[in-house]
């Protein structure tokens, strides 16, 4: 694992630049269109909670979060995505960011935290059943977990979509039930190839249950028809109103382990 680990760890050091563009302040536009809606609602509200940002790329959720009243920390795998985080992080709002890694939390007191949320990241965690231990271990009892990740059914990467309609058709290589390591070639403006773990639903599901949490609540998002007026260009409003792009897991600690 400590050979893969470094590998993601160089990986997000590679891209980390560009995932700011990526990113910026608000998110990129499939998380405006689909999936922050969802997120909110399931955080619920945040004033006064202590907050872990788990996998915070670049920090733009972690400050979002704390403008809502959270006590924020920020960890993540990569060092340069840190290092951005810090740059951005505005003087008024005091946001701890820290190099870990989520199968760890190394530098996390155990039974801190009222609520883990980690947005677009177990897809990208080498090891699922430790970071979901470790996320266990980290929140309070009665904690909630947060997780929005890419739908493992519908992998963008390898989607090929037919011009002016709903048609779309997704390669796979592999058994859809393997775990299994990934490549995806560079997209958009990186000029990196993307490396990512896919696991079936199940397969998130049973690590959710034998980490000690029960699920409350879970959606696939879409986009809501008072965000229609945001989509660039039909395309991307086509696809936000036919296919889930990610899922949303609400989880509770219900034992520690
Ligand atoms: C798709 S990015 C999402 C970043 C951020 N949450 C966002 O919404 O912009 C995935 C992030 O997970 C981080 N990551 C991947 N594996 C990790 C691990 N094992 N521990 C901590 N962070 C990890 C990467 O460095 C990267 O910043």
């Amino acid at each position: 694992m400590k050979n893969i680990d470094e590998e993601v760890r160089k990986f997000w050091n590679r891209v980390a630049a560009d995932w700011e563009i990526q990113v910026g302040d608000d998110g990129d536009s499939n998380r405006i269109l689909n999936s922050d809606p969802v997120l909110w609602e399931f955080l619920g509200n945040l004033n006064g909670l202590v907050v872990l940002d788990a996998g915070c790329g670049t920090g733009y959720l972690s400050r979002k979060l704390a403008a809502k009243g959270a006590v924020v920390t920020g960890i993540d795998l990569s060092e340069k995505m840190i290092e951005i985080a810090r740059t951005n992080a505005k003087t008024t709002q005091k946001i701890d960011f820290l190099v870990d890694s989520c199968s760890k939390l190394e530098k996390v007191t155990s039974n801190y935290f009222d609520v883990v949320v980690a947005n677009y990241v177990l897809m990208d965690v080498p090891d699922l059943q430790g970071t979901m231990n470790a996320f266990n271990r980290v929140l309070k009892d009665n904690g909630k977990a947060v997780l929005v990740f890419s739908h493992p059914c519908f992998p963008q990467g390898r989607a090929t979509e037919m011009e002016d309609s709903i048609e779309v058709s997704y390669t796979w290589s592999f058994s859809y039930f393997e775990q299994k390591q990934c490549v995806d070639p560079p997209w958009g403006h990186f000029n990196s190839e993307f490396i990512w773990f896919h696991r079936s639903l199940s397969d998130y599901w049973k690590a959710f249950k034998s980490s000690g949490f029960e699920i409350i609540d879970f959606e696939e998002p879409r986009i809501a028809e008072e965000r229609v007026h945001l989509a660039e260009n039909e395309r991307k409003l086509r696809k936000s109103k036919t296919r889930p792009y990610s899922v949303v897991f609400k989880l509770q600690k219900i034992r520690n382990l």
